[in-house]
C-alpha cells in the first residue's frame, strides 16, 4: 500500500514537472529584477514593472511570461499595463507578493479607480500561487472618520476589455476597496483563488463583474467585509461553480438600477456553493427607480451554515428617492436543491414589491432550518409569483 502510494507520488510529481517543464520551454521570460525592481518591498519597484512590461507586452512568441519571482516582495504604486500584445497568450506569473503603498498621500494619480489595471489584453494568463497585499486596513479605520482618506480608497487588480482571461492559483488579501474587478471581459475564467480580508473591512468585494459575457468562476474561497462577488449590469452567462463564501455578504446580483439606470443581467448559473456566517446568502437587488430586468438565475445545490438571510430577492433595494424608472423586472429564477441553516428569523425574503413584478421564481427541494436551536424560522413574501414545489418554510405567495 504504502509503495502505490509513493508510485502515485512520482507519477503525480512527473506529470507536475512535465507540465511545469513545457510551460516553462514556450515562451521568454521577463523577470521584474533584471529590470531593476527592488524585491524587498521598500522602494518603488513600479517603473521597474512597467519596463518589463514593455518587452513583454512586445514579444510577439507563444506564451511569453512576465515573471515575478517567488521569495520577493514588490511595492507597487497604481499602474496601468495595456494592451494590446503581440503573443495571444502572455502569461503573468506571480510567485512573489506584490504589496500596495500605506500611506495616504502615496497615490499621485488622480484616477481613484484602481490600484493595478490591465485593459484590453487579449488572451492573459495570470497565476503563479503569489499574492496581492493591499494593505487596507489603515484605510478602513479612514472610512470611520476622514471621508477624504476613504474616498482615496481603490479596488485591487482591475481587468477591463480582457478578453479571454484566465486568472487562477493567486491569493488576494486586504483589498482597500475591492478585491477583483472584471469589467467589459467576454470568455473569462477564474478559479483557485483565495480571497481574504476582514468581516469588518467595508467595500471589500471579492469579485465585481459588470459589463461581462461567459464569465467561469470556480473553485475559490471568498471570505471578505462585503460581497463575495456581486454581479452588476449588462452582464450574461455567468457561472458560479464550487465558491465557499463567508464571511461576507453572499452572492449577489446587483444592486442595479441606482440613480435611474437601465441595467439587465441574464442566464446567471450559481452551483454547488457554500456560505458560512455570511449577512446575506443568495441576493438578487434591484433599485426602485432604475429599469431593465433580471432572469433565467439558477440557485442550485447550495448550503448555509449560520447565515442571515440565505435567500433574498429585494426590489426595492433602496425605496428613497421614489421617482422615474418602470423598475427591474426579475423573471425565472430558481432555487433547486437547497439546504441549511439561517441566523435570521426570516430565512427567505422576497420581496418583490417593487414597480415591476418577480415572476416565475421557483423552488424545488428547499429545506432551511433555523441555526439556533428551538426557533421558528419563516419565509416573507411580498407579490412574488411562481411555483414552490417543495420548500420548508413555506413561501406563502407561490403556488404548490
Ligand atoms: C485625512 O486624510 C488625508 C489624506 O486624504 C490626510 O492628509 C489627513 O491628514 C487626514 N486627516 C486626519 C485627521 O487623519
Ligand atoms: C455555464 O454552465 C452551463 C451548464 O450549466 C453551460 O451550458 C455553459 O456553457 C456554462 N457557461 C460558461 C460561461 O461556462
Amino acid at each position: 500500500m504504502k509503495c502505490l502510494v509513493t508510485v502515485l507520488f512520482f507519477l503525480w510529481m512527473a506529470s507536475y514537472c512535465s507540465c511545469r517543464l513545457i510551460s516553462e520551454a514556450t515562451g521568454r521570460r521577463f523577470n521584474v529584477l533584471d529590470y531593476g525592481a527592488d524585491g524587498n518591498g521598500k522602494i518603488d519597484a513600479t517603473p521597474a514593472f512597467q519596463k518589463a512590461w514593455g518587452d513583454f507586452c512586445q514579444a510577439s512568441e507563444e506564451m511569453p511570461t512576465l515573471e515575478v519571482p517567488a521569495g520577493k516582495t514588490f511595492l507597487l504604486k497604481s499602474v496601468s499595463f495595456s494592451g494590446p500584445c503581440m503573443s495571444k497568450n502572455p502569461h503573468v506569473l506571480i510567485e512573489g507578493t506584490i504589496v500596495a503603498p500605506n500611506s495616504f498621500d502615496s497615490w499621485d494619480d488622480d484616477d481613484y479607480e484602481k490600484w493595478i489595471g490591465f485593459t484590453a489584453v487579449v488572451g492573459l494568463i495570470v497565476d503563479g500561487g503569489g499574492r496581492f497585499d493591499g494593505r487596507g486596513e489603515a484605510w478602513w479605520k479612514a472610512c470611520n472618520d476622514n471621508d477624504s482618506a476613504c474616498s482615496k480608497r481603490r479596488q485591487a487588480l482591475h481587468f477591463n476589455k480582457c478578453n479571454g482571461l484566465r486568472l487562477s492559483n493567486l491569493h488576494h488579501v486586504n483589498s482597500q476597496k475591492g478585491h477583483i474587478c472584471i469589467n467589459a471581459c467576454d470568455d473569462v475564467e477564474v478559479s483557485n483563488l483565495q480571497i481574504l480580508a476582514p468581516d469588518e473591512s467595508p467595500n471589500t468585494d471579492g469579485i465585481d463583474i459588470s459589463e461581462s459575457n461567459h464569465v467561469n468562476i470556480h473553485d475559490s474561497f471568498i471570505g471578505t467585509g462585503d460581497d463575495c462577488i456581486a454581479i452588476n449590469g449588462f452582464s450574461t452567462s455567468i457561472n458560479v461553480t464550487g465558491v465557499k463564501c463567508g464571511p461576507g455578504h453572499g452572492i449577489s446580483i446587483g444592486s442595479l438600477g441606482k440613480d435611474g439606470a437601465y441595467e439587465t443581467v441574464e442566464d446567471v448559473h450559481v452551483k454547488s456553493c457554500a456560505f458560512k456566517g455570511t449577512q446575506n446568502g443568495v441576493r438578487i437587488k434591484t433599485w426602485e427607480t432604475g429599469s431593465g430586468y433580471v432572469r433565467k438565475i439558477t440557485f442550485e445545490d447550495i448550503t448555509f451554515v449560520n447565515s442571515e438571510n440565505p435567500i433574498i430577492i429585494d426590489q426595492q433595494y433602496n425605496p428613497n428617492g421614489n421617482r422615474g424608472g418602470s423598475g427591474i423586472k426579475i423573471s425565472d429564477v430558481t432555487y433547486r436543491n437547497v439546504r441549511g441553516s439561517s441566523a435570521d428569523e426570516v430565512a427567505i425574503a422576497l420581496n418583490c414589491a417593487g414597480k415591476a413584478a418577480c415572476t416565475n421564481i421557483v423552488m424545488d427541494n428547499v429545506k432551511i432550518t433555523s441555526s439556533n436551536p428551538g426557533k421558528q424560522i419563516r419565509a416573507s413574501c411580498n407579490n412574488a409569483k411562481g411555483t414552490a414545489i417543495s420548500a420548508s418554510p413555506t413561501v406563502p405567495c407561490l403556488s404548490s
